[in-house]
């Protein structure tokens, strides 16, 4: 199984229909955007990754959120189009970050845009929200397991959190896919590991969700959100869970940390003896063959 990870996009141009939708948080980062944000962001660096991921032979392409800018919903319909550009939508998943509740709206004029690219488990209840995450797919002997972790929240804020019901069905997916011996991926845009973030873009719930990791067990964690390369272990420095952040997938900057790249993630083996690599591919030196590197696993 290969899998391409692409996160923080943030390539939407937001054209506020009029001054009432900007009448909130939105009129901060929309300003930030027109000043700072769009001169830091390339959609043909973005194009490149995804044209070589595909080249690459990737089986599927994950996104782990920020799409947009400030979440208005003309931004939603363009990442739905976007979507509709990288791939159809058995090939492609997404999960929102926190851009894309920028602040609260309507489901179906939000992230709810992207129909069928958020593969609904279908089980929880109430609201949209738990109704459709986590997401779920199960992909040549891998269980992906992405979770919301976007919420609107307070100007200058940039947490998340999972929720209570979202962590219930996290542990029962967790289980029986352990149970049936599948590779266990939990994406989510947030990290949930202390001292990756600060406490203003931190994860609300990280502690619970964590312990439901050690508790459950899986075999790999994705996150986005900070724009950089990092790979952390949640529970031990040898053992633990390993927790593989990307860069932005359009980030124009020259800083080979920051730089515009996606993941490449090769899971083979079983149960007991995975074996997975990872090549991190960075706009601009995709001429090269992909450089692998293994990452231990804890045997299952
Ligand atoms: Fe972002």
């Amino acid at each position: 199984m290969l899998l391409a990870h692409f996160s923080d996009l943030h390539l939407s141009e937001p054209r506020p229909t009029g001054l009432a939708e900007l009448a909130n948080k939105r009129l901060l980062g929309f300003l930030s955007w027109r000043w700072r944000r769009r001169h830091r962001h390339s959609n043909a660096r973005l194009h490149e990754l995804v044209r070589d991921a595909w080249a690459q032979q990737a089986g599927h392409l994950l996104v782990t959120g920020d799409l947009t800018q400030v979440g208005l919903p003309e931004e939603h319909r363009q990442g739905r189009r976007w979507l509709e550009g990288v791939g159809s939508p058995d090939r492609v998943t997404v999960i929102p970050g926190n851009h894309d509740t920028y602040v609260a709206t309507p489901w179906d004029q939000g992230p709810g845009l992207w129909g069928p690219y958020l593969p609904s488990h279908g089980a929880g209840p109430g609201g949209a929200v738990d109704a459709t995450f986590p997401v779920y797919r199960e992909l040549d002997g891998v269980a992906l397991i992405g979770l919301s972790t976007a919420v609107p929240s307070a100007p200058f804020l940039a947490v998340g959190r999972v929720g209570s019901s979202q962590r219930r069905r996290l542990e029962e997916l967790l289980v029986a896919a352990g149970e049936r011996g599948l590779f266990r991926i939990v994406a989510l845009h947030h990290p949930p590991l202390a001292g990756v973030v600060g406490r203003r873009k931190s994860l609300a719930d990280r502690r619970e969700v964590a312990k439901i990791l050690q508790r459950a067990g899986a075999e790999l964690i994705l996150f986005g959100h900070t724009h950089s390369s990092g790979l952390y272990r949640l529970g031990g420095p040898e053992l633990g869970i390993p927790a593989l952040g990307v860069p932005s997938a359009s980030a124009l900057s020259p800083d080979p940390e920051h730089c515009a790249a996606y993941n490449l993630i090769r899971i083979g083996g079983g149960p007991g003896a995975w074996q997975v690599q990872v090549s991190q591919r960075q706009a601009g030196i995709l001429h090269a063959s992909p450089a692998w590197v293994s990452l231990p696993v804890a045997a299952t």
